[in-house]
């Protein structure tokens, strides 16, 4: 097994020895919602934005967290103490609890937290210098009124569907389209694309997660006084984009050197690695360090 410290309800375990009920409902229906946070010269970075996100996910789906902010902040601070390696990837679960096996709630008296910590993953390096490979993914996003993309929920089939038919492409990443065709985000990071200098991102209505590093990048652009929009993009806005890159909290910005077929005329383009450069200052700013 790989190198993972892991920890349930605080209590830290040897990653072979942990385990949950199968009567959890996180189990049984992946009714659970989650977070990744990423350290930065051993910090969390941005914990304040992805626990105000969790709050979200867990309130979206009726089940307020049982347990305070600064509990969640101090857990993770310790799993990534325990940790042997420089940088983390930390994982939070909040899942709806040990209760019937019956879809309704009522008898989940209290939530499992399960944490997950794991290498910060190291994204190949000609991803960066020549761009990753992308494609249209044939799986649609679910709706809003579904399933809202917008709950960081442990309900990902439709972004495993999608992420399979990548991997069987040679991508590294799948844009997936919701119902009505507009483009929204990929499996676990947001698209950006550039059109004759102007950046734009699809917008949150047309049911997507709201990344972190997403609404980084929007201050980013503000900041660098570049043109901007969350706009209802289609198909044929990525087919005609000068320059496309995807975001996320383990991948920062990496621009995308092929969509399908096609290959981007210049990786990273001159927008992308303005925007990736003032994304790494962000990084490296003490004020989004905890
Ligand atoms: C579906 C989805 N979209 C976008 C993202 C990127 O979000 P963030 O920038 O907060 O990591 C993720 C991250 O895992 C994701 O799962």
């Amino acid at each position: 097994m790989s190198d993972y410290v892991i920890s349930i309800n605080g209590e830290f375990i040897p990653p072979d020895k942990a385990s949950i009920s199968v009567l959890d409902h996180g189990f049984l229906f992946g009714d659970s919602v989650y977070e990744v946070v990423r350290t930065v010269h051993g910090k969390l970075f941005a914990a304040d934005r992805h626990l105000r996100r969790l709050h979200a996910s867990a309130a979206a789906l009726a089940m307020p967290l049982q347990r305070a902010d600064d509990w969640f902040l101090e857990h993770l601070k310790e799993m990534h103490k325990r940790a042997s390696w420089e940088e983390s990837y930390l994982r939070v679960i909040v899942t709806r609890g040990v209760g019937e096996l019956d879809l309704h709630p009522a008898s989940c008296a209290s939530q499992t937290v399960v944490g997950i910590a794991k290498p910060l993953p190291q994204w190949p390096h000609d991803s960066y210098a020549h761009g990753c490979k992308v494609v249209l993914a044939n799986v649609r996003r679910n709706p809003k009124q579904a399933t809202d993309p917008a709950i960081k929920s442990g309900n990902y089939l439709n972004n495993v569907l999608a992420i399979m038919e990548a991997r069987n492409e040679g991508a590294t990443e799948a844009i997936m389209m919701n119902v009505q065709g507009f483009l929204t985000e990929c499996t676990t990071s947001n698209v950006f694309l550039v059109k004759g200098g102007v950046v734009r991102t699809p917008a949150l209505r047309q049911g997507l997660l709201e990344g972190v590093t997403r609404g980084f990048i929007l201050e980013v652009c503000a900041r660098l006084g570049l043109a901007c929009e969350e706009a209802d993009l289609r198909d044929e806005d990525l087919h005609n984009a000068d320059e496309v890159f995807i975001t996320s909290t383990t991948r920062d910005v990496m621009p995308v050197g092929t969509v399908g077929e096609r290959k981007l005329p210049f990786v990273p383009g001159p927008v992308t690695l303005k925007i990736a450069n003032a994304y790494h200052e962000m990084l490296e700013d003490p004020a989004n360090h905890q």
